[in-house]
């Protein structure tokens, strides 16, 4: 495949080359079926032949058409539901996925590990292990491609935007910008890189610590005056936030939504779009007062606060 494709390194990127494949062999069978029609058709028939023109034998009846005709409906019936089921498995990251926050802006791509670890321009990541990518942008629309992995989603300011991928072969892979963004976007590139589960356990943990995200966030959330209402001895009346992550979230129009990244991240930047059931839309948006970064932080301190409360 590499003379045509790059190479082949992801779960997913396994599944896009079969269908990719699959669908080449099938047109290439049509267009030969149609080009040796033609050409025998233009042989047999050629001006001055013999061949009989007289109507049509009753080979070709009814049955026949109704036949080739549902035939071939079926099958690309087939191909559509071939092709779905696989974007929507490219959407849905499995649980036990390692979780990396992707931020993206004029011109580089930064990287976010659970335990803070900070990278630029390049993705460490273990081999044979999923991982969840959740991606914002602080700019304009970029879109995350690696080649290798089939995987392109674009970065829209504003939103979150969820890929994942498993990596099926240690080696380095390019990343790129595949949305023109500026004067600069062809040189908004990075790596990907693969290592055994060994090398990047000792990777992650020789990267610089104290750079915690929820220990940021903790700390943000004291300064921001977030924790003036949402903290359990506060007497302002607002929802407590231990153990809210992940959970559904009944609202006071009667919806209920699950408490995802998106949704914290909404919450604090248009507070009235979601009001829980039984509060008073009384939270001040804090939408230009946080940069994308402090959000991130209060976000992971606030996942966090759900993994302590679980048994
Ligand atoms: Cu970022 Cu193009």
């Amino acid at each position: 495949m590499s003379y045509f494709s790059p190479d082949t390194a992801s779960t997913l990127a396994q599944r896009i080359d079969v269908i990719f494949l699959g669908l080449l062999a099938l047109s290439g069978a049509i267009l030969l079926l149609v080009f040796c029609l033609v050409v025998g058709f233009s042989i047999r028939y050629r001006r001055g032949s013999p061949a009989p023109r007289g109507p049509m034998p009753a080979l070709v009846s009814r049955e026949f058409e109704i036949g080739w005709t549902s035939a071939t409906l079926f099958l690309f019936v087939f191909l559509f539901w071939w092709g779905v089921s696989i974007e929507i498995t490219a959407f849905v990251p499995p649980n036990d996925a390692i979780d990396v926050q992707v931020v993206a802006k004029q011109w580089m791509w930064k990287t976010l590990h659970a335990n803070g670890a900070r990278e630029i321009n390049e993705l460490h990541v273990p081999v044979g292990v999923p991982v969840r990518l959740a991606m914002r942008s602080q700019d304009v629309i970029h879109s995350f491609f690696v080649p290798a992995f089939r995987l392109k989603q674009d970065v829209v300011p504003g939103q979150v935007h969820e890929a994942w991928f498993q990596a099926t072969k240690t080696g380095v892979f390019h990343l790129l910008c595949a949305e023109y963004c500026g004067t600069d976007h062809s040189r908004m590139r990075g790596r990907i890189v693969v290592m055994p589960p060994d090398d990047y356990a000792a990777w992650l943990s020789a990267q610089p610590e104290g750079d915690d995200l929820a220990k940021d966030g903790a700390q943000l959330f004291v300064e921001r005056g977030c924790s003036g209402c949402h903290a359990p001895s506060s007497r302002v009346h607002a929802p407590s936030l231990a153990g809210l992550y992940g959970r559904s979230v009944a609202l006071s129009d009667g919806r209920t939504v699950p408490a995802d990244e998106a949704y914290l991240r909404d919450s604090i930047l248009q507070p009235r779009k979601d009001v829980v059931a039984g509060y008073e839309p009384i939270m001040p948006s804090f939408s230009g007062r946080l940069s994308e970064g402090e959000i991130q932080s209060l976000v992971a301190y606030i996942r966090s606060l759900a993994k302590e409360s679980r048994p």
